[in-house]
């Protein structure tokens, strides 16, 4: 029930205000967004890819409101880019992005959005690596899937990301599938009325195997992104039935969610890559974590009256 509330909340002003001032918050988002700054996560980065994992970085800051703050971001990425490129780390860390970061909600946010990606996959193309497009609310996706067209014709291996609760993943997936995609699929993040999107955990859970089928039987490269033990046994036996080997598929989650379970998997031979998100701008990140598992916002308020 607190879920839905809790991303009411995520695009609240007022809120925002009151939670990113709050005196311990710091401490308590550093488990889910650990740096501020490219030189915070090159450590990370470093110790995650020498355990055996492989990352996608995700620089936070997705409520724009000026062409200039969409410049900044793609900056901010051609930045990190910038920063791997001696660790050689190629597809071992690869970047998430979301397209609302790169102005896609302005004026012409499109045509924006597209301008401003592109020089960031090509960046990542240059030092071996590649990018994965984020899904936002579904008044996005007619636009992310259009770039993400666009953006394969010159650089394939840029991904893309579909979420299992919405009516319109099954056709997505079969799509994305047919047309050898990497496609990261998730249960799916945002608040979604009822008109797009199954509300129901088990509903959710049983469209996320449905699609995993297809895409594992497809031609793509499926990304396995849950931290749901059921699903990660069911994707497991998947890849089996569809005869793929363990690099033909991987499985991510998120920094700071089930962290033994990735060093497991990683060691039981999988590709297991960890999605790890920074920057200063963290407040709608940090919310849809809270409202994925609502323990999390009790800590979090706990964390506030013992101060
Ligand atoms: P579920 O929510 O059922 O969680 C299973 C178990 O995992 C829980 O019981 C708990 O133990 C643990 N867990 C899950 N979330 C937790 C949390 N926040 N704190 C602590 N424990 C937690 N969504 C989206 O809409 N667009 C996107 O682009 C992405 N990208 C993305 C990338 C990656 C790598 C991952 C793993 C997830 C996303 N998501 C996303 C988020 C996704 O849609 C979903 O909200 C979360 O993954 C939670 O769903 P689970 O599949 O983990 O299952």
């Amino acid at each position: 029930m607190l879920g839905p509330v809790i991303l009411a909340a995520s695009r609240s002003d007022r809120m925002r205000r009151l939670i990113s001032a709050a005196p311990v918050t710091k401490q308590v988002v550093d488990r889910f967004i650990p740096g501020e700054t490219v030189d915070d996560v090159v450590p990370i980065i470093e110790d995650l890819t020498g355990s055996g994992l492989e990352l996608t970085m995700d620089v936070v800051g997705e409520d724009i409101t000026t062409p200039e703050q969409a410049a900044a971001a793609r900056d901010a990425y051609l930045r990190l880019v910038d920063r791997i490129k001696d660790l050689e780390l190629g597809t071992r860390v690869e970047m998430s992005v979301k397209l609302s970061m790169f102005g896609q909600a302005l004026e012409g946010g499109h045509e924006l959005a597209l301008a401003n990606v592109r020089p960031v996959v090509e960046a990542a193309a240059a030092i071996g690596t590649t990018v994965t497009l984020d899904a936002e609310d579904h008044t996005t996706l007619d636009s992310m899937f259009a770039i993400h067209d666009e953006l394969r014709k010159d650089f394939p291996q840029t991904g893309c990301v579909i979420q299992a609760y919405l009516y319109r993943t099954e056709a997505d997936a079969r799509r994305l599938a047919a047309n050898g995609s990497r496609v990261r699929l998730v249960k799916g993040a945002y608040k979604e009325p009822a008109e797009v999107a199954y509300q129901n955990k088990q509903e959710i859970d049983k469209a996320y195997v449905r699609i995993l089928r297809t895409l594992m039987e497809g031609e793509g490269y499926p990304m396995i992104g849950s931290h749901d033990p059921r699903l990660i046994s069911i994707g497991q036996e998947l890849a089996r039935r569809a005869g793929r080997k363990l690099d033909e598929y991987e499985f991510q989650m998120l920094y700071g969610i089930r962290s033994e379970e990735h060093l497991r998997l990683a060691a039981e031979g999988h590709r297991m890559r960890v999605y790890t998100a920074y920057g200063t701008d963290w407040y709608g990140y940090f919310m849809r974590r809270l409202a994925e598992k609502p323990a999390n916002l009790r800590f979090f308020v706990r964390s506030m009256i013992s101060k």
